[in-house]
């Protein structure tokens, strides 16, 4: 068992060693809240949102995929509340001038940096601020969103409009979010630019406060947000749901329930389902004069839907990701790191060698098997540096789940290849002909 203050040293070192994420503007000295993701990272991310968008879009005929702008018009952010409202408390030590969120001090009075005392408390407004155009003026003013939620709010109609859905359907969009943090902390866990992956699913309004058919909307979703969390792969047992109390909740929210991981350095928020009623459409109809009711043709009536909000941060997805996969064991009288991630998510879902480098018959037909897997599994690698044990330990440090080897046997008898095993470190010898399956089967 790795302890958990060095589990997340270890973690940011293998990504960094092995190309998944990197700081971001390293040779500067690195940005605070900023990280660059590298070849693997990309892979793993993108098959995180791959899995999101089959589950939540693909695979149901109710949700339609958007993709928004990340600069909008500054009245969205005054319609949402975020201009007015979307502030964290911040203090200044007076000694130090060290900056911190009140909420995240063990001891309000003291300085946890020198221990001297703190100025007033202020209201820092998160979301960063930027000028649209040529002219810095009060009427250019725009922000990165801190949310993409609000993308999809402002082009509801646009969805009437264009498809004409029956309620419920809901609108799903992948993309950044940007919050100037006082205290980004913890790898991808609290950063300053990260990806949200979000839905707004909008249904009739509650015909009277006895009326709890959005409940059945509420929990299918998150329902279905435990299905995610199991098709990537999550330990279940590491995840736990809490209802958030009337006093925590956000301004727009009815009922949250938050998804809490068990990360190396404590139980924190992974994601958040909320039942955000008619508040963003009725903000945005009346801010924007744009009418935003839903006729509905069986009743005759006209309405504004109300929406439940499953919401999700990928960053925050591939570091619990990474955290539950990290693995140290002993292989063969050897120690070593491996990421037992699913193959569902792993980067590379197959790597393929020659088992000697300088034999060129080898080399020849580990490409010839490589190739044709490559066809039918893209997600493959070819690797013939160093010795084959060596070859191991990096695609066990990458989380490969089959390593393919092409040796004598193969060449001299025509029995097969080897493959390993990343978990056990066991082989087996496999056909060439039955090779395809065997691994898309496995993963
Ligand atoms: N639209 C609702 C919304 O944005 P939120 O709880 O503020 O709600 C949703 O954010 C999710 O976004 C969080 O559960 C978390 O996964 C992710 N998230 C929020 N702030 C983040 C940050 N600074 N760094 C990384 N992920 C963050």
């Amino acid at each position: 068992m790795v302890k958990n203050e060095e589990l997340m040293e270890k973690i940011v070192s293998l990504c960094k060693r092995r190309g998944f994420i990197y700081q971001g503007s390293e040779i500067y000295g690195g940005l605070a809240g900023m990280w660059d993701y590298g070849p693997l990272g990309l892979e793993l991310k993108d098959n995180i949102k791959n899995i999101w968008w089959n589950r939540f879009v693909r695979g149901r005929n109710d949700m339609y995929r958007f993709d928004a702008a990340i600069l909008m018009n500054q009245k969205t952010w005054e319609a949402s509340g975020h201009a007015a409202g979307f502030a964290d408390p911040l203090v200044e030590c007076k000694k130090c001038q060290h900056r911190f969120r009140l909420d995240q001090l063990e001891d309000p009075k003291k300085c946890p940096d020198c221990g001297g005392s703190f100025g007033e408390v202020r209201q820092f407004n998160m979301m960063f601020k930027t000028h649209v155009g040529a002219v810095e003026d009060a009427t250019s003013i725009s922000y990165l969103r801190p949310e993409t939620a609000q993308g999809m709010f402002v082009n509801f109609k646009n969805i009437m409009d264009s498809f004409h859905p029956n309620l419920p359907f809901g609108m799903a969009q992948i993309g950044k979010a940007f919050r100037n943090e006082i205290a980004p902390r913890d790898f991808l866990f609290r950063s300053r630019e990260f990806e949200q992956m979000e839905i707004e699913y909008f249904i009739k309004p509650p015909k009277d406060a006895s009326d709890l058919g959005w409940q059945r909307h509420f929990d299918h979703l998150k329902d279905e947000m435990k299905a995610f969390m199991a098709d990537i792969g999550l330990d279940s047992n590491k995840v736990h749901e809490l209802e958030v109390s009337d006093g925590e909740r956000a301004h727009y929210s009815k009922r949250t329930v938050d998804f809490e991981f068990d990360f190396p350095f404590g139980k924190k928020e992974l994601y958040g389902l909320a039942y955000r009623t008619d508040f963003d459409l009725k903000k945005h109809s009346e801010f924007s004069k744009v009418d935003l009711s839903y006729y509905d043709e069986e009743t005759k009536e006209r309405f504004i839907p109300h929406v439940i909000e499953p919401s999700f941060g990928l960053d925050r997805t591939v570091l619990a990701i990474l955290s539950d996969a990290y693995t140290e064991d002993e292989l063969g009288g050897e120690k070593r790191i491996y990421l037992k991630l699913s193959p569902a998510i792993a980067p590379y879902k197959v790597a393929v060698f020659p088992l000697l480098k300088n034999k060129p018959q080898l080399v020849e037909k580990a490409k010839e098997i490589f190739k044709m897997i490559k066809k039918e599994i893209p997600a493959a690698t070819f690797d013939d540096n160093g010795n084959i044990g060596k070859r191991y330990r990096r695609q066990d440090e990458i989380g490969t789940p089959y390593c393919v080897t092409v040796d004598f046997e193969t060449i001299e008898k025509g029995s097969g290849v080897t493959v390993r095993d990343r978990d056990s470190g066991k082989q087996e010898r496999i056909a060439e002909s039955d090779l395809i399956n065997y691994i898309k089967i496995a993963n």
